[in-house]
C-alpha cells in the first residue's frame, strides 16, 4: 500500500501550494484542485499473481491503509476491446476501446464513487452528497444505498428520466435545482460544509481523480505493460483526463513506464470551454450549453487549469464534436463492436474521425478511447436508422417481408 507524502493544491492563478496531508490541503484548497503524490517506487505497483479485484488492485498507488476493503459494490476490471470490424470501419488499425460502461451504474463515476465512500466507510459518514448532469449521482445514489449511506444529489431540473428514476429507487433524496448544474454544484458544496457531508464532487474531492487514474492503469496493464501511443478522452469537467494522465505520470515515476500518451480531449460543439481556452489561452465566460451530451456540458469546469496543464504536458489537443458526430458514433459503436454507449460516452469515439481529419491523430497510432457512459440510461439518445415490422405469425408473412419464396 502506498503512502501519501504530500498533496499539493494547484490555485487557479496557475501557481501551487504544498502540504503534508490531502486532509489539509482540501481544507486549504476551497475551490482550488487538491493533488496527492506518493512514495513512488515499483512496490506501488500490483504484482502479476495478485488475483483481480477489480479497481482495488492498484491499491498501491490510492490514499488507502491496508484495511480490508468494505465497499461491497464491484467496479472496474473493464475490458479493453479490441474490435476488429470497428477499426476496419475507423481505418485506425490499432484502436482499442476501453468499455467503462460495465460498471455498477454504466459509467466511468463508479470508480471515483467508489473510492469516496470507500473513505466514507472508513470513517463512519452517514451522508454523501454531490451535484451531477446525471451519471455522478445515479452512480453514488446506488452505491451509497448499497454501503448504508445517505445520498443527498443536487442535479439540473433537466435531468434524464431513466437516471433520475435510478436515483430514486436507490432512496436517494434528489434535488431539482431550476437554474441547472453550475448552480447546483454551489448548492452541493454550501450544503457539504453546512451540514457537514461527505462531498463527493468533481474538482473539490481529490479521491475522484485517484480513482479515475485506475483506468489508465488496468489500460496499462491490459496493454501488456505498454504504454499506448495516445488515449482520447471525453472532458466536461476535466478529472476523467486528468485521471488518465496522472496513472502514466505516476507509472513513469514508480519506473513501469518511460513515456506517457499523448492526451487527445473531445468536447461538444455545443459546450467547449476548454477547447476554447487551449486555443486562445483565455477560458471563455460560461454561457449556455447547446448540446444532446449531458455528461460533457459544463460550462465553467472547475478543472480547467489541471486539464490544460495535462493536456500540454503530454503534447496532446483538443477537438470538440457535433451532436449529429456523437449519434452517428452511438450507431458505428452499436452496429460493430457490441457497445451502446450515451452521447457524452461516444464522444471520445466521434472525437478519434475528429482528430484524424484536423491532422492530431495518425491512422497508424495505437490509440485507446475512453467509452465513458452506457446509452441504455438515455435510451432516446439511441437513434437507430431502421425500423421494426409487425408480421403475423406465418412463414408466409415472414417470406413477403423478406423477398423470399415461402
Ligand atoms: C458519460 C460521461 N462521459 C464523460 C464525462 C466527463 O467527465 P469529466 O467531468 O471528468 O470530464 C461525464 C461526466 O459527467 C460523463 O457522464
Amino acid at each position: 500500500v502506498g503512502r501519501v507524502t504530500s498533496a499539493s493544491v494547484l490555485r487557479s492563478d496557475g501557481s501551487t501550494d504544498y502540504f503534508g496531508s490531502w486532509q489539509d490541503a482540501t481544507e486549504a484548497a476551497r475551490r482550488d484542485l487538491v493533488e496527492l503524490e506518493y512514495d513512488y517506487g515499483p512496490h506501488l505497483l500490483p504484482v502479476q499473481s495478485q488475483p483481480a479485484r477489480g479497481m482495488w488492485r492498484y491499491s498501491g498507488l490510492l490514499p488507502l491503509t491496508s484495511e480490508q476493503i468494505r465497499y461491497p459494490v464491484v467496479v472496474g476490471g473493464t475490458p479493453l476491446v479490441n474490435s476488429v470490424r470497428l477499426q476496419a470501419t475507423s481505418g485506425m488499425a490499432h484502436l482499442l476501446v476501453k468499455d467503462e460502461t460495465r460498471g455498477p451504474t454504466g459509467s466511468m463515476k463508479d470508480r471515483a464513487t467508489a473510492l469516496v465512500l470507500e473513505h466514507g466507510l472508513r470513517n463512519g459518514a452517514d451522508t454523501v452528497t454531490c451535484a451531477s448532469s446525471g451519471n455522478i449521482a445515479t452512480s453514488l445514489a446506488v452505491g451509497a444505498a448499497a454501503c448504508g449511506i445517505r445520498a443527498v444529489v443536487f442535479v439540473p431540473a433537466s435531468v434524464g428520466l431513466a437516471k433520475l428514476t435510478l436515483m430514486l429507487l436507490s432512496k436517494a433524496t434528489v434535488f431539482k435545482v431550476t437554474e441547472g448544474y453550475e448552480a447546483a454544484f454551489t448548492l452541493s458544496n454550501r450544503a457539504a460544509s453546512h451540514y457537514g457531508w461527505l462531498n463527493r464532487n468533481t474538482g473539490i474531492n481529490p479521491m475522484t481523480i485517484e480513482a479515475k487514474k485506475t483506468v489508465g492503469l488496468e489500460i496499462w496493464e491490459q496493454l501488456g505493460h505498454q504504454v499506448p501511443d495516445v488515449v482520447v478522452v471525453p472532458v466536461g469537467d476535466g478529472p476523467t483526463l486528468c485521471g488518465v494522465a496522472k496513472a502514466f505520470r505516476e507509472l513513469v515515476a514508480c519506473g513501469a513506464a518511460t513515456r506517457q500518451p499523448r492526451l487527445i480531449g473531445v468536447q461538444a460543439a455545443g459546450c467547449q470551454p476548454l477547447k476554447v481556452a487551449w486555443e486562445t489561452g483565455q477560458l471563455p465566460r460560461a454561457t449556455a450549453t447547446n448540446t444532446i451530451a449531458d455528461g460533457i456540458a459544463v460550462a465553467a469546469p472547475v478543472s480547467a487549469p489541471q486539464v490544460l496543464r495535462d493536456i500540454r504536458q503530454s503534447g496532446g489537443a483538443f477537438v470538440s464534436v457535433t451532436d449529429a458526430e456523437m449519434l452517428e458514433a452511438i450507431r458505428t459503436l452499436a452496429e460493430n463492436a457490441g457497445l451502446v454507449a450515451e452521447p457524452a460516452g461516444a464522444a471520445g469515439y466521434a472525437g478519434v474521425g475528429a482528430a484524424v481529419r484536423s491532422g492530431l491523430l495518425d491512422s497508424g497510432e495505437r490509440t485507446v478511447v475512453l467509452l465513458t457512459g452506457t446509452g441504455l440510461k438515455i435510451p432516446n439518445a439511441l437513434q437507430p436508422v431502421t425500423t421494426a415490422r409487425e408480421i403475423s405469425a406465418s412463414v408466409e408473412d415472414l417470406a413477403r417481408e423478406l423477398g423470399t419464396d415461402a
